[in-house]
Order: C-alpha cells, then structure tokens, then sequence
C-alpha cells in the first residue's frame, strides 16, 4: 500500500507540469464560458457556453488548451532529461567518493588556500586527524613532514603544486609526524586537482606508510652485508686452508710416487693401494684448487679468443655419455674477444659437466652463441636434465651449495667471479623436471664495457 502511495506520488512530482496544463485548460474553459456570456454577451447562460455548440468556438479552445498540453509536456520532457542528468552526476560524484574513500592509500584533499577538504580513512588512521577535526585547517597543520635523516621540516607538497602546478613526488626519507607525534615513514606524490577548463581548485596528496618496505630493506641490507662478510672470511679461511694442505698433500704424493717405484712388481693389493693413493690424492688437488682459485682469484690475461673455437676444444676433453646428444648451434660470425681462456673454460666446463650431472637418463645438451646487439657474445648452454627448484635458485652462485654427494659446491661461484672479472655476467633460468639454461655475457673487452 505503502509502495503505491509512493509511486502515485513519483508520477504526480514527475508529470506535475502535465497536470497542471490540464488544470489550466479546465479553468480556461470554465473562465472562457464565463467571458463569452458575461462580457461578451454571446449566450443566454453560463451553461449554454460551457457546452457550446458552436464548432468554431470549440476548435479554439481546443487549439489553445492543447497548445498548453505541448508546451507542458515539452518543458516536462527538458526537466526530465536535467533531472536524469543530474542525477547520473551525482551517482558519478558518489561513486568517485566513494572511490576516494576506499582506495587502499591515503588521500587529503585541499582548497587553493591549501586548507583540507577532505581526508580519506586511511589518511585518518596515518595522520591521526579525522576529517571532521581536520576539515578547513590548514594542510601544513594535519600533514606535517620532516627529512628522515635531519628531522628538518619539509616543504609541504602542496604549496609546491600549487605554486608550479604539476604533479611532485614527494622529497625521499619523508617522515610523517602523526597528530600524537608518531613517525610513519611515507612516500608518494601530490597533484593538482582541475576543472574542465583547466584550472586549479585545489590539491590531492596521496601517501602511503613504507614501514614494512624499508624494514624489509633494511633486513636485506643486512642479510647482504652478513654474506659479503661471510664470504670474505670463507675466502679467507679457504685460501689458508687450500695453502696450507699444499705441503703435505705435495709429501703424501711424492711419497707414493717413491713406494711405487721402490716396490717392484708389488702384490695386487698393494698395487691398488697405492693407485687409491693416488687418485686421492689428485681429487684432493682439484679441491685445493678449487679453494684457491675461489679465495684469490687471479686477474685476468687478456688476449684474442675466439668463444665457439673453445667450446669446441673444450667438448673433445670431456667425456660425454652416449645418452646425451649435444647440439652445437654457433653464431659463425662471432666476434673474437678480450679474455683469459684458462679462466673462460673451466667456466664453461664447469657449467657443461654440470649439465652432464643433471642428466642421468640422458638428454639433449644444447650450446648456443649470438652476438649482442650492444656488443659482445653471449653463450647459452642448455640442458633436459633435473632442473633446479626455486628455492635453490637462489643459493646456485652461493660457495659451498651443492646437492651433489661429491661436489664441492664452488664451481658456479668461481664461475660468477671469474665471469665477473671479465666484465661479463652469468644467470640462470629453470623449470623443474624440464632443465635448465645457464646464460654467459661477455663484453668484447672489459674496458670496452666500462
Ligand atoms: N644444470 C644443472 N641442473 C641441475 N642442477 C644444477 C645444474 N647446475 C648446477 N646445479 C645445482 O647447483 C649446485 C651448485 O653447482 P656448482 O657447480 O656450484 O657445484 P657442484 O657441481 O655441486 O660442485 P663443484 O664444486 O664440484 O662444481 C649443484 O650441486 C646442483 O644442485
Ligand atoms: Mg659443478
């Protein structure tokens, strides 16, 4: 019942002008019998007139009372389409605050005089100003702040807009100093608000709180500078460790070079004894070197290479399974370039044996070079082995991570530094159970480079 009253209502408000043209050609009519009998004198009774017969008589009170009902009806049409339209604004206004309200940063809003009309609820919970306190104070008072480092007060951003009328990041290492005095680390920008003709009506500041962003930098700076430091003592201690078992390795292998030439035709046992000793002994150089070449890596000696020449030397010395295929795809108009070829192949080397390891099944190793458009070479090895999990994506450069039984877990980080010290850089790239790709880049000289 309600609901129809209401409706009658809606339709009376909306066609109001309608009713009342009807109203008037009622009256009218009423108002022209009474004229044509009194004044005119053009029938006998009020009643002969409000019921004429004459035709002439009805068509132009007809004329002129429909003339009103199109008048009304047009200019009921015109009010419609204003209504619609303001309406569209205002639910447009609605939605673009109801926007400004929601959205995740915080916004203060300002005049030209740079006082605050509106605030949203996360810049109520930052500033610590609600809108209904902050409303037409001065932005300066609600929105203080100050340089990280120094505490000195900053520049308000929205004079700046004001007076250049651009959009401004806000300085770096902003502080802001909440209502009760609290420090909230912020960044953002401040823009101009305009109209349709392009001029200024006021500020919008948007902010956010960075605290959690610079607690996690300020953790990865730690954590960096605690494996810088690590990796300077690991160096260290491998360097004097590697020097150290140099001696006494060099006496056990000489030793057994003695026993085996000493000993003429020795017993089985012995002779397998002393060939252990010696393998030992050699794997133990190779960790030593290893150590070594990762604790004091030698500059390099630059000279002429040619990268696909080396790769190629460098495969006829390895031994490769029959199971996997290897796929050389060489740029043949490579560049030579500045390197130190006992530095670039155990590289390479490293990186291929690696691969080798990955595919215990077998597989596809394939070795791609290319030109670099900016100059240099990159090369590509790629393999159809294990792959490597995300979590360890991140350690493969790391000293001392392998996940081998035997490996010693050095060869890729010797690998960075070695390509490092040519100015290159060397990155990975893997999907589990797929394989992975190992890509080199090295400049066509240092300096060049530099
Ligand atoms: N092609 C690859 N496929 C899958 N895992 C790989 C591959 N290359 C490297 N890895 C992973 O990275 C680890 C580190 O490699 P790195 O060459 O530094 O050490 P390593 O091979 O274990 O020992 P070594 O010092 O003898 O080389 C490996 O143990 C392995 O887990
Ligand atoms: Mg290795």
């Amino acid at each position: 019942m309600k609901g129809k009253t209401t409706r009658l209502k809606e339709i009376i408000i909306s066609n109001i002008l309608i009713i009342l043209a009807l109203i008037f050609i009622f009256f009218f009519w009423i108002l022209e019998s009474l004229i044509d009998t009194y004044i005119f004198k053009l029938y006998n009774d009020f009643l002969s007139a409000l019921f004429t017969p004459d035709v002439n008589e009805v068509w132009l009170r007809f004329v002129i009372g429909l003339s009103f009902v199109v008048f009304s009806i047009s200019g009921q049409k015109i009010i419609n389409k204003q209504k619609v339209t303001a309406k569209k604004l205002k639910e447009s206004e609605e939605l673009y605050f109801t926007t400004l309200k929601s959205i995740g940063d915080a916004v203060i809003t300002t005049d030209l005089n740079s006082n605050v009309s509106f605030l949203n609820e996360v810049a109520e919970l930052l500033t610590g100003w609600t809108l209904r306190e902050s409303f037409g104070k001065p932005v300066s008072k609600i929105f203080k702040i100050v340089n990280e480092q120094t505490h000195k007060k900053l520049e308000n951003p929205v004079a700046r807009v004001l007076k250049e009328g651009i959009i401004v990041g806000l300085a770096n290492h902003s502080i802001l100093i909440t209502k009760d005095e609290k420090e909230i680390p912020i960044d953002d920008s401040g823009a101009p608000i305009k109209d349709d003709k392009g001029n200024i009506k006021g500020v919008v500041l948007i902010f956010r709180d960075i605290t959690e962003r610079k607690r996690s930098e300020q953790v990865y700076r730690e954590a960096q500078k605690i494996r810088q430091e690590r990796l300077i003592m690991l160096g260290q201690l491998a360097g004097g460790v590697g020097h150290e078992l140099r001696n006494p390795l060099g006496a056990i292998k000489n030793a057994a070079y003695f026993l085996k030439m000493a000993i003429e035709n020795p017993e089985l046992e012995i002779k397998e004894t002393l060939e252990v000793l010696e393998k030992e002994v050699h794997n133990s150089e190779i960790i030593i070197n290893s150590l070594l070449g990762f604790a004091r890596p030698k500059p390099p000696l630059f000279r002429k290479i040619e990268i696909n020449g080396i790769i190629d030397y460098m495969l006829s010395n390895i031994e490769i399974p029959n199971n996997i295929r290897v796929v050389k795809e060489f740029d043949e108009n490579l560049p030579t370039i500045l390197g130190d070829p006992d530095q670039i192949i155990p590289v390479f080397r490293n990186i291929i044996i690696n691969a080798i390891q990955a595919m215990v099944k077998g597989g596809n190793l394939v070795i791609k070079t290319t030109t670099l458009s900016i100059g240099g070479v990159s090369i590509s090895i790629t393999d159809s082995g294990v792959g490597i999990d995300k979590e360890n994506m991140n350690k493969l450069f790391e000293p001392l991570f392998t996940t081998k039984a035997k490996g010693i877990g050095l060869g890729l980080a010797i690998s960075k530094i070695l390509v490092e010290n040519h100015g290159g850089t060397i990155k990975a790239q893997s999907e589990v159970g797929k394989g992975c790709t190992f890509t080199i880049e090295l400049p066509i000289s240092k300096n060049e480079k530099d």
